[in-house]
């Protein structure tokens, strides 16, 4: 693992996602273990896609061999598409109920996703109450992301503002790409998303980004421009005092190595 900091992000590049998968799911072990001692509730934000796959495939492990026990465990989720069926194999829900929430035991009343299923008009009163909620709880104690080829968080598209929190947005067309081939084609992909806003990710009091393979690598070598601009919603996390990005080497393939030597990085 090499290990270096720019500005105020920390990078840790893998040589693989299974390494960098096996530290994250590491981390958020620590997190709730140390918060179960004090019988204190840890709030996770949480992500989907295939990046978290196999952090939650560790923390199935970690529940069934160690007995880490997720009932003290808060989760709000990124976001979802819209218009979407929960039971909907490619919904964010379903995702969610069969990677992870299943197969432990969290509290289902303690699982919050944005709702693909409301009437249009019911959607703003819908995010107004997904923030709140998460205020209740005293906010999230560790956010976990992943990034759009195009640079997105959550889905926070290209254009999205800083302020911007929980809504409806449109997808972006490179987006819906992305994952058209999951919907049977661009026609049935969704074109709308109910997400958390960039406002919403970075009142977490800590972020932990991951991101694997060579399709997100121009989006990471953004952090590396001084601009931080709603053009490539990532470059956002500059602004937030504890943000972690996990990398495997193909992510990590366009950061000049340069800046790897001007660091005087280890390597373990
Ligand atoms: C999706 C999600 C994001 C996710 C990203 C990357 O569209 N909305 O939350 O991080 O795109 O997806 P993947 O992990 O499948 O590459």
């Amino acid at each position: 693992m090499v290990e270096f900091s720019n500005g105020r992000i920390h990078f840790k590049v893998f040589r693989n996602k299974t390494l960098g998968s096996d530290y994250i799911s590491e981390l958020i072990k620590s997190e709730v273990e140390s918060n179960n001692l004090y019988s204190k509730p840890t709030v996770l934000g949480l992500a989907t896609g295939g990046s978290p796959k196999k952090v939650y495939e560790k923390l199935i492990t970690y529940h069934i061999t160690e007995g880490l026990s997720f009932k003290n465990v808060i989760t709000f989720n990124l976001d979802e598409y819209y218009p979407i069926d929960s039971k909907n194999e490619n919904s964010y829900h379903y995702y969610m109920i069969e990677n992870l929430f299943k197969h432990i035991d969290i509290n289902l009343a303690n699982i919050f996703i944005p709702n693909g299923m409301l009437d249009r008009n019911d959607i703003p009163a819908h995010c107004k109450d997904f923030e709140d909620k998460i205020e209740e709880f005293g906010g999230i104690d560790l956010q976990l992301l992943g990034v759009g080829s195009n640079g997105h968080i959550g889905f926070n598209e290209p254009g999205s503002e800083l302020s911007s929190k929980t809504r409806l947005v449109q997808l972006d067309h490179r987006t819906r790409l992305d994952t058209s081939e999951r919907f049977g084609g661009l026609s049935n992909t969704p074109k709308y998303a109910v997400t958390m806003g960039i406002n919403t990710i970075l009142k977490a009091k800590k972020i932990v980004c991951m991101a694997w393979g060579a399709s997100k690598a121009s989006a990471i070598s953004q952090l590396f421009s001084k601009k931080i601009t709603g053009e490539c919603p990532i470059t956002f996390l500059k602004k937030h005092p504890k943000v972690e990005l996990v990398l495997d080497e193909k992510a990590a393939s366009l950061i000049n190595p340069e800046f790897f030597k001007k660091e005087s990085l280890f390597n373990k």
